[in-house]
């Protein structure tokens, strides 16, 4: 497998010469925080020698030419960089290099980021104990995401558009918040938990690890509510490890699923779910019992 990703931007030619577009999404994977370029290099003098922990880069030579080097301690390649019309894309934990600059090379980069000497590995020892323990992947955040500064997310976890997390939440490392969920913040989600589009998940709710919720679940945590009265506490309502829930279930307030239980979509949960135990109906009963988790 070949390390070097060429993009091909958008060129509109006709008899005044050449027009290249690029842009973010259709071109660059990234949204671009930073744009810088290199010009007046020396053949002679080799620059880069570092890669980024976590700064992509699409790198083009709007002029002239040089060679690229990259290196991601498993694969070395080399490419010529000389066609304004197409970029080289550079992930993190891509050693890279560059050197034979062309007198007249002008090399563009597109940055994932602004400029940040701690993202950098500069000797290529450090780059390649970074490779055999790499730092665990942060969260990825949907810039179209609502996260409230006193919120956390755990490594490793997406937060999709739309999603809106209240201070105080708690969200777990590896968890899946797919567009359009409202995380209140009065709430506790554990670990590689699935939350579907469009699930409120309200205060007083815990979701332990490996559970999933699909898509329009609705928690509730007040039997009698009346408009602008705020209850002193919250009802508790705790899905347990490995639990599912399925879509359009309305969970009432207080109740615990136990674990591994699956709850049928539509359902209505008004009691206590036995562990195991496939609840479905409105309101939901036990239909059967699992036999094991899985
Ligand atoms: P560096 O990324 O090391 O480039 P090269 O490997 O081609 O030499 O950057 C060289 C210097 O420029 C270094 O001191 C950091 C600084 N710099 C910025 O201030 N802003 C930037 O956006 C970049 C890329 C570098």
């Amino acid at each position: 497998m070949t390390l070097a990703r060429w993009i091909d931007f958008t060129t509109v030619t006709d008899a005044r010469g050449h027009l290249v577009a690029a842009e973010v999404e259709r071109h660059i994977p990234f949204d671009i925080r930073r744009v810088y370029y290199l010009r007046d290099l020396k053949a002679g003098e080799p620059r880069g020698f570092h890669a980024h922990k976590a700064l992509q880069q699409v790198a083009v030579c709007v002029a002239g030419s040089c060679n690229l080097l990259l290196d991601d301690g498993h694969a070395r390649e080399t490419v010529r960089c000389g066609d304004p019309a197409r970029g080289l894309y550079i992930g993190p934990m891509v050693w890279h290099e560059m050197y034979d600059f062309s007198p007249d090379c002008v090399l563009l980069v597109f940055a994932s980021a602004e400029y940040d000497e701690s993202d950098y590995l500069r000797s290529y020892d450090v780059f390649a104990a970074a490779l055999k323990h790499p730092p665990q992947p942060a969260a990825f955040i949907h810039r179209l995401s609502d996260i409230a500064p006193g919120a956390t997310v755990g490594a490793g976890s997406r937060v999709e558009q739309y999603v809106v997390i209240r201070n105080g939440a708690a969200v777990g490392g590896d968890c899946n918040i797919c567009a359009h969920v409202l995380i209140e913040g009065d709430t506790r989600i554990g670990d590689r938990v699935t939350l579907k589009s469009g699930v409120r998940v309200c205060d007083g709710v815990t979701l332990e690890d490996d559970v999933i919720v699909s898509s329009n679940v609705i928690f509730t945590n007040d039997p009698l509510p009346r408009s602008y009265v705020r209850p002193e506490a919250f009802s508790r309502t705790v899905v347990r490890r490995g639990a599912r829930v399925g879509a359009n279930a309305t969970i009432l307030p207080g109740v615990t699923i136990g674990e591994f239980a699956i709850v049928g979509a539509g359902s209505v949960v008004t009691r206590d779910v036995p562990p195991r135990a496939v609840v479905y109906g409105s309101p939901a009963r036990v239909g059967r019992e699992l036999a094991s988790g899985a």
